[in-house]
């Protein structure tokens, strides 16, 4: 039986810890913070300028952070966008509505689209006008997206020591074939054996400067 604790980092918003993998959701020096840092900054904000409509992949939707985040941006972007999430382990009721995100500056207001983003694991759900948000209760090793669809993918999968196997050559293929060329991978995860096997799998890779408490992350563009 997995445990999920839930804990408040250093920019006071919550982040979980799971009891199996022995890892948090987010880091510990601030889960807003390191999302807004790692995904929506050197992630979004550099493939919006060029994608009238923007396809975005997650890999583990978890607290929903991230999509939170992103939804924010685009109402301020004013771009349309489709949101496809792997999450094979939903998070209770009870645990999203004791999230703190929704308190956040910046956040205020969001909790119904907080809440609507958690309703349905493994469906459609429209947010707002235009952001569409497709939830898939299988893990990424048994998804088959279509192959050139996505410009920005958030891999945000446990650590190569939690979870090998998603840090796998197999599983950056079959990422790199559902991008579009130029499409953008962004990871917290900076390790040297991670950032050879984009390599392999089609991707140009930078190590850009990590949020507080992490010395570096990953972007990959898909060649
Ligand atoms: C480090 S947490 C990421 C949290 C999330 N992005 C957030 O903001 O809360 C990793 C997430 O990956 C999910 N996960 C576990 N196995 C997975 C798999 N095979 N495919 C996709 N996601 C998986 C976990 O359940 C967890 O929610």
């Amino acid at each position: 039986m997995v445990n999920l604790e839930m804990t408040t980092t250093g920019d006071g918003s919550h982040t979980l810890f799971n009891s199996q993998t022995g890892e948090h959701y987010h880091s510990i020096h601030g889960a807003i913070q390191e999302s807004r840092h790692v995904f929506i900054n050197a992630g979004l904000k550099g493939i919006a300028p060029h994608s009238e409509m923007i396809h975005i992949l997650e890999i583990g939707l978890g607290t929903g952070l991230n999509c939170l985040l992103t939804f924010a941006e685009h109402q301020m972007l004013a771009k349309p966008v489709t949101y496809t999430a792997c999450e094979p382990f939903p998070i209770s009721k009870s645990l999203v509505d004791a999230l703190n995100y929704c308190r956040s500056e910046g956040l205020r207001g969001f909790e119904p689209v907080f809440s609507a983003m958690h309703e349905n694991p493994d469906g459609k759900i429209l947010l707002g006008n235009d952001f569409l948000l497709i939830r898939l209760l299988s893990g990424i090793e048994e998804t088959e997206p279509a192959e050139g669809s996505f410009d920005l993918v958030y891999f945000d999968a446990f650590s190569p020591e939690a979870q090998p196997e998603l840090w796998k050559p197999e599983i950056f293929s079959k990422i790199r074939r559902c991008m579009k060329p130029g499409g953008v991978l962004v990871t917290y995860c900076a390790k040297g054996l991670v950032r050879r096997t984009l390599q392999q799998a089609g991707f140009s890779t930078e190590r850009l400067p990590g949020p507080p408490g992490k010395r570096e992350m990953l972007r990959a563009t898909a060649i």
